[in-house]
């Protein structure tokens, strides 16, 4: 996350915006009906969660291919600070002006330096975690639908060179895991990074959390 001029909402536009609320909520409810598919915690609801589960994978497996597509072909979004768009995927990738940064974003996120690198828009830490999470939600694709009965026949050779539906099944179970801990460390890092998380979710423009507010211009001398 940039140091920081105030985020703009071109630094966020509404489409990037509404599908990062549309992976929220689909990652939120495959949690917790996978959950309740793995460990049924009250009685009578499996067709529901199950229902639930699908349609919610669905949703997420739809808006991951529509946000790689807007990232290469939409409109653009802008460094952190500008309102001047260039292509979205660029802020995925290794840029220019984040060179020689990741040390000092590594030292900083272990608390061995004050002040985070001045980056573009995200940080390689930042990029690698989004990339790595795109992966995640294909490996989880695939596994699920390794489990799903429609589906399970077709990938019925891949369930098989695994180790059989038991594996998957745990494989499915702990990526779980893995997005709930890398979740927990984004919600954390993007509340402390509050201007950025108002203009992400809200669309608010505000002051970055703690920052003193611009001091007011001086009262014009009087001539007596
Ligand atoms: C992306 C597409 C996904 C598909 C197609 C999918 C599909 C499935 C299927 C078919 C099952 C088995 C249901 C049953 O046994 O009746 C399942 C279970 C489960 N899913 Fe997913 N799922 C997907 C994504 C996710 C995600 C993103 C998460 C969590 C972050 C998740 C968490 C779980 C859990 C915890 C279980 C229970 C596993 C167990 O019984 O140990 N799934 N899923
Ligand atoms: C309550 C939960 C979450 C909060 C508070 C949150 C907050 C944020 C914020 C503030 C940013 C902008 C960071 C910046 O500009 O420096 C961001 C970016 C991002 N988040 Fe989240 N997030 C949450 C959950 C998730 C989930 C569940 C996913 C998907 C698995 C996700 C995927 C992403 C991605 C891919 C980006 C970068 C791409 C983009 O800007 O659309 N987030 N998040």
């Amino acid at each position: 996350m940039a140091d920081h001029p105030l985020a703009t909402r071109e630094e966020h536009p509404l489409p990037a915006s509404l599908m990062h609320w549309t992976h929220l909520l689909s990652i939120a409810v495959l949690t917790f009906t996978g959950f309740y598919i793995h460990w049924p915690f009250f009685e009578g609801a499996m067709g529901v969660m199950r229902n639930l589960h699908f349609v919610f994978a669905f949703i997420l497996i739809a808006v991951l291919v529509i946000r790689v597509y807007w990232a290469f072909l939409g409109a653009g979004s802008a460094p952190t600070g500008s309102r001047r768009k260039i292509r979205d995927y660029k802020f995925f990738g290794p840029q220019k002006e984040n060179r020689g940064t990741l040390g000092g974003t590594l030292k900083y996120y272990l608390f061995l330096q004050k002040e985070a690198p001045t980056v573009s828009k995200y940080n390689g830490l930042q990029k690698a975690t989004y990339i790595f999470w795109g992966l995640l939600i294909v490996v989880q694709a695939i596994t699920g639908f390794e489990l799903w009965t429609p589906t399970a026949s077709a990938l019925l050779p891949l369930t098989y060179a695994l180790g059989g539906v038991i594996v998957v099944r745990m494989y499915h179970y702990l990526i779980m895991w893995v997005f709930l801990v890398t979740t927990a460390l984004h919600i954390y890092l993007a509340v402390m990074h509050w201007d950025e998380f108002m203009m992400m979710f809200f669309g608010v423009k505000t002051r970055p959390r703690g920052a003193a507010a611009p001091s007011p211009s001086p009262a014009p001398e009087r001539t007596p």
